[in-house]
């Protein structure tokens, strides 16, 4: 066939996942679309406004007037809440150590979840999160969980944040155990894998690997590689 289909990568943070998704949307010609990157803007409003994550009341309150959009560029993905650029400020660590805490808020799950359904209707799409597979969506045709021990998940991350010099390997590790801990426990959409997604330890693999495994299955689905 020559349809469309949808992928979804699901796992912890550092595992690849936004790396390698955005490779596989590349080849394929899909669209990217990273759902973390969506609470993360989501966290730098609150915290924009001053309002925490035990606040919700309040979140619920004000999550009506923020808007997101993604802006798919050639040096990435922008991030914009209510038009305004906060592509770098999301990164920061101050929004890593409040996501996780606004992620378990069900009123803003379900707003920023339908607005990835949205995006995934015409298919065609690559998306990567937590709840991708389980419940943003369950019907995509190829679904990969995505892992690597939480040792090499850090230490991909502190190569990354090496040059900012500002937070050590350590740290790190405690900050990448501590979210996943929250993500995994969580009453409403916890990480965890869909019982019909293949399960990908990345802990020993290029990321040239990856993509060609994760191109590789959606090729069984018919679906042809441009490269
Ligand atoms: O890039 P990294 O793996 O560090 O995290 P991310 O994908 O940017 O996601 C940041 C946080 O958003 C996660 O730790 C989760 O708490 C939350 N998240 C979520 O709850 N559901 C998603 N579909 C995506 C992210
Ligand atoms: O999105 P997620 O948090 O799952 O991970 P990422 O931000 O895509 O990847 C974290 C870092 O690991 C990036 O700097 C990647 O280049 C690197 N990486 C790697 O070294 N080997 C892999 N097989 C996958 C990613």
């Amino acid at each position: 066939s020559s349809g469309k289909i949808n992928i979804a990568i699901d796992g912890p943070a550092g595992a690849g996942k936004s790396t390698i998704a955005r490779m596989v949307a590349g080849r394929l010609s899909y669209i990217y679309v990273d759902t973390g990157a969506m609470y993360r803007a989501a966290t730098w409003y609150f915290q924009s406004l001053g309002i925490e994550p035990e606040e919700e009341e309040l979140v619920l309150q004000t999550v009506k007037d923020l808007v997101i959009e993604l802006i798919p560029g050639e040096l990435g993905q922008q991030v914009l809440v209510n038009g305004q650029d906060v592509t770098e400020q999301i990164r920061s660590l101050a929004v890593n150590a409040k996501v996780s805490r606004y992620a378990q808020i069900e009123g803003l799950r379900g707003r920023l979840v339908s607005l990835q359904r949205q995006m995934a209707l015409r298919k065609g799409v690559v998306m990567d999160g937590r709840d991708i597979g389980t419940t943003v969506l369950p019907d995509a045709e190829v679904k990969v969980f995505m892992t690597a021990t939480v040792e090499e998940r850090a230490s991909r991350r502190y190569k990354e944040m090496k040059e900012q010099g500002e937070i050590s390997l350590k740290q790190l590790e405690a900050d990448i155990a501590e979210r996943d801990r929250l993500d995994q426990e969580r009453e409403i959409s916890p990480l965890r894998q869909a019982e019909d997604a293949t399960l990908l330890d990345t802990t020993f693999m290029s990321i040239e690997e990856v993509v060609e495994t994760i191109v590789s299955y959606c090729k069984i689905h018919g679906m042809e590689s441009k490269a």
